[in-house]
């Protein structure tokens, strides 16, 4: 089995769980099996896509297909938006350069982005699995006005990329229509699943990103939780010491420390994925769900003065995560003059890196010692491969807890709630399809 370039280290996560107290209500077993099982079935599709050729191959050829432009509008919002700006914000390639929109109706931010790109030099792939996401669709259409505007009605469909459902949706039927190219989104992945899909891969294939080596740091995370261990694979553990202290000590907040502000957009596809998956109103077994993690970002050593405070001597409610990369190629050094300032004595001439270490390192052991339940995750270094095993790590972790929470944590029903409600506000606001009995609000 080839050494993977993560580790998770989580001797301190016991804290005051008593030692005889298993940490999951369920057997750990069961629930990898029936994670497992979600694959098997092919009830679920994000560990299979990992291996299938056919399907890279087709996101490598439009990514060489639109090669040609300098720069890529990616429209998406959450699952079909934050795991390509996570890898691209953590890599930084520098071939196709890519802006990110559709995330937002607020005019200025949509402005922001959409003022400032060189029209005649881009194209525009636009996820959405619904096909129809308001946030996603309404920036779409205001882009392809700006395209049109530049190159001409004719030249705007070869500059047009959906990232879509295989059969359904508006989008898709619109793409038909239109003569845009069209990637697919395999219905048996979610939408926070799919960043190992055409929705991350296109756009960062185009940007330079290394796909492939992403999905062999994915094959490696999986096979390796696949086979079978003595004892429980720590990804297992890590769901099992979340969902314990929630349940047993209620601790509730699931605190990722990140130490590395390349992985701060990271975090927040983490912060998506555990939120949306695992805030279910009710348990598989139709009875009402009591528990739900609240995750929590912070980056290092940043939020040491902004949140540590809290963490240290709050109230004992968190759980922590520490994130931290082991190699930085970068080899700045406080300068060695620094020396005759007196506060600076011990530190000059060191690496910025091991300051930052040193600070990670201070940080973990003050909250040890403060008996908070702590973690650690360890990436070798920033790369294709590391992330693409943490992002599977995270996946796991997810479905792990969702069986241990014994809830689905592949729906989203509150979501959609949320989207119907504004659909019908903006349908009321505009005066059509109103009847007397319709509810104002
Ligand atoms: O994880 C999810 O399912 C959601 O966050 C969706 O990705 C998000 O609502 C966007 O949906 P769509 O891809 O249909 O536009």
């Amino acid at each position: 089995m080839p050494k993977l370039p993560i580790s998770y280290e989580d001797s301190l996560m016991r804290a005051d769980l008593g030692a005889t107290e298993r940490v999951s209500p369920p057997d750990l077993h069961e629930a990898h099996k029936a994670v497992l099982n979600l694959h098997k079935s092919g009830v679920q599709g994000w560990l299979n896509i990992l291996d299938d050729q056919g399907y890279l191959k087709s996101i490598e050829e439009a990514a060489k297909k639109f090669s040609k432009f300098k720069n890529c509008l990616v429209l998406g919002i959450g699952g079909s938006d934050l795991g390509a700006r996570a890898i691209y914000s953590a890599i930084k390639p520098e071939k196709t350069k890519l802006w990110f929109s559709g995330d937002t109706t607020d005019p200025e931010e949509v402005l922001k982005v959409l003022d400032a790109i060189p029209w005649d030099k881009t194209c525009v792939n636009v996820i959405s699995k619904s096909g129809k996401t308001l946030e996603t669709m309404a920036a779409f259409f205001e882009a392809r006005q700006r395209l049109e505007k530049k190159v001409g009605a004719k030249k705007v469909a070869e500059r047009i990329i959906c990232t879509t459902d295989p059969e359904d949706g508006d989008l898709r039927e619109l793409a038909i229509k239109k003569g845009y190219s069209i990637l697919e989104i395999p219905k048996n992945i979610g939408g926070r699943f799919s960043v190992l899909t055409a929705v991350g891969l296109f756009p960062l294939a185009l940007a330079g990103i290394n796909v492939r080596n992403l999905l062999k740091g994915a094959v490696m995370m999986r096979n390796d939780w696949m086979e079978e261990h003595g004892a429980a694979h720590f990804i297992d553990r890590f769901a099992a010491w979340q969902v314990a202290h929630e349940t047993r000590k209620k601790r509730n907040i699931h605190v990722l420390f990140a130490y590395s502000g390349c992985l701060y957009s990271f975090s927040n596809w983490w912060r998506q994925l555990w939120a949306e998956s695992l805030g279910k109103a009710t348990r598989r077994n139709g009875q009402k769900n009591f528990y739900g993690p609240t995750p929590v970002v912070s980056v290092g050593p940043t939020d040491q003065h902004s949140q540590l405070q809290l963490y240290q001597e709050g109230p004992d409610d968190k759980i922590y995560t520490f994130l931290t990369v082991q190699a930085h190629d970068a080899k700045l050094k406080v300068p060695s003059n620094a020396k005759s300032f007196v506060p600076m004595a011990e530190t000059a001439g060191k690496k910025f890196k091991d300051l930052l270490a040193a600070e990670a390192n201070g940080t973990f052991e003050a909250l040890a010692d403060a008996k908070r339940p702590i973690g650690r995750i360890v990436l070798e270094k920033v790369d294709e491969v590391s992330l693409g095993a943490l992002i599977i790590f995270y996946e796991l972790a997810t479905a792990m807890a969702g069986e241990l929470y014994e809830i689905n944590a592949f729906d989203q029903p509150g979501v959609e709630a949320g989207k119907v409600r504004t659909r019908r506000l903006l349908t009321l606001q505009q005066g059509f399809r109103v009847t007397p009995s319709e509810p104002r609000g």
